[in-house]
């Protein structure tokens, strides 16, 4: 609201404000209009409506409904004030409006009666002719101050009739307002009225429905997919340096780290072989820092099923912002990015655009939000990514060697039930040479059919047999998991402690 308030001050002619909640918006407006040293008449449009003088609700004039009516009256307007066009973005397709709005820009900016335009609007509409006049501003979701005052007015109104049950204390309070964020407040007093309403109380048990509440907005977004934390940290097998170097910044985010001054984390990038425990390692981390985990689907965002693919990234970019502290996963990130610069792509000036966008925001961003991008083809991806400065670490994951693949087989007999005790992992993990951590898993699970089929116990010779029967994917891409590793040697971190090595060289880490 600062801001705007210096670009009405500055006559700034066209504002376009940023945000899905209308009246809160307005209502921010109108206080800044009524100040004294601003004193600015405050007018609302909407196509249904008209033109409407705040102060004057009832006189209306449907002749102003029409987008480009509007304009004129702008222009022939006679008193400083502020116009506030709701869902104008719809026109700014069409030509004669773009004109008039430039018409509007001179007039605005050089008039003697000061006036602004704000065009309120959920989605980024920019036409390029109205590029360098006009100004985008994100209208911020409620603030941690602001949603104290909902829940309070929300509790006020349940004291009257005094059916619900409200124990919250400090905590749970605290909890919950927290929980709330990133919603708007219709959303957030939806998601109490109905948590009220089900189970007719306020209490501790009200912030798992404000959470389903919050899943809700990041499905509707089409960009996002929400992860529950599932997945432990002990669920990974290996990948000891990789999981140091997590488990170091678990309290990164906290004011007390900033007060240490450590900086906060970006992100985080793995490159490596299939199956291995990438897309693994980012559910765990989840679980590990106890923050959501968004997990953007790149292909997705370039699909064209949802809108531009920058809107999308932009729009990705500023839930997961609003619903910080947050992890954000980026899965595959090749499938997206993959030749940026090169002209063999049908679309590249677009694939080049969202992923400038993208790194800019990964290197400038503010918000405490964490990037674990992961990835499998490095020739795929632009250079500029791996570049210092951009992620805090690009972490190479190789295929486990013994020890490692014996840890993910004793993962995986625990996840069902049996006692690593009772098997011979060594041997197990002596024959798997080159085995993915997905390819043991299957081994275990192939083993168990074997048993379950004989009906007797699991054993080791069941998981061997079927370790046997299989060829490792490692086995026919021994060409590509070579050419990936010596890339990682100059430009990664090998994830694992001990790491495979080209003959001759020094360890990597
Ligand atoms: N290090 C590991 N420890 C335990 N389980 C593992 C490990 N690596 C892989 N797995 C098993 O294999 C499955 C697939 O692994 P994951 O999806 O993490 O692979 P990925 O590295 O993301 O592969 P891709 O490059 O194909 O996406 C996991 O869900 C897990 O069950
Ligand atoms: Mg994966």
């Amino acid at each position: 609201m600062t801001e705007l308030e210096t670009l009405i001050r500055a006559r700034c002619p066209i504002v376009m404000l940023l945000t899905w909640e209308e009246q809160r918006a307005v209502a921010a407006i109108e206080q800044l209009c009524v100040a004294p040293d601003l004193k600015r008449m405050l007018f609302t449009w909407t196509e249904t409506e008209g033109l409407v003088n705040v102060a004057l609700p009832q006189r209306q004039d449907p002749t102003t409904r029409d987008p480009l009516r509007v304009l004129d009256e702008v222009l022939a307007g006679t008193h400083p004030a502020v116009y506030v066009l709701k869902d104008y973005h719809c026109f700014l397709r069409e030509h004669e409006v773009v004109r008039r709005l430039r018409d509007c820009v001179a007039a605005l900016k050089q008039g003697p009666i000061p006036r602004n335009l704000v065009l309120l609007s959920p989605v980024q509409v920019i036409p390029p002719e109205l590029e360098k006049d006009l100004t985008v501003l994100d209208f911020d979701l409620p603030d941690l101050e602001q949603r104290a005052a909902i829940l309070a007015t929300v509790e006020e109104g349940l004291r009257r009739p005094g059916k619900v049950k409200v124990t919250l204390d400090q905590g749970t309070r605290e909890r919950l307002l927290k929980a709330a964020q990133g919603l708007t407040a219709a959303e957030m007093e939806n998601a109490l009225a109905r948590a009220i309403i089900t189970r007719q109380a306020l209490d501790a048990e009200t912030i798992p429905l404000i959470l389903a509440e919050k899943k809700q907005i990041i499905r509707k977004s089409g960009v996002l997919e929400y992860y529950a934390p599932e997945d432990e940290f002990a669920d990974v097998g290996g990948l000891e340096a990789l999981k140091r170097w997590l488990r170091k910044r678990s309290a990164a985010f906290t004011e007390r780290a900033r007060q240490f001054g450590l900086p906060e984390p970006k992100g985080v990038l793995l490159v490596g072989v299939q199956g291995c425990g990438k897309s693994l390692t980012a559910k765990a981390l989840a679980a590990l820092w106890r923050l959501p985990l968004l997990r953007m689907d790149v292909g997705r965002l370039f699909s064209g099923l949802v809108g531009s693919s920058e809107e999308n990234l932009r729009r990705a970019i500023r839930l997961a912002e609003n619903l910080s502290p947050a992890i954000l996963w980026i899965d595959e990130l090749e499938k997206g990015f993959a030749g940026v610069g090169s002209s063999n792509l049908s679309d590249a000036g677009t694939a080049a655009r969202v992923f400038g966008t993208f790194i800019t925001w990964l290197q400038e961003k503010r918000a405490p939000v964490f990037v674990i991008a992961t990835a499998n083809d490095v020739t795929q991806l632009p250079p500029e990514l791996v570049r210092k400065g951009r992620f805090d670490e690009v972490f190479f994951v190789d295929l486990p060697d013994a020890e490692e693949r014996r840890q993910i087989l004793a993962i995986h007999l625990r996840k069902r039930n049996r006692r690593p005790a009772d098997f011979d992992l060594e041997r197990l993990a002596d024959l798997s040479e080159g085995f993915s951590g997905a390819e043991l898993e299957q081994a275990v699970i192939a083993g168990l059919y074997e048993a379950f089929d004989a009906d007797r116990p699991l054993c080791t010779a069941d998981i061997a047999n079927s370790i046997r029967e299989t060829v490792p994917l490692s086995q026919m891409m021994a060409e590509e998991i070579n050419a990936l590793r010596r890339w990682a040697q100059t430009r990664a971190r090998w994830a694992s402690d001990s790491a495979w090595r080209l003959p001759g060289e020094p360890p990597a880490n």
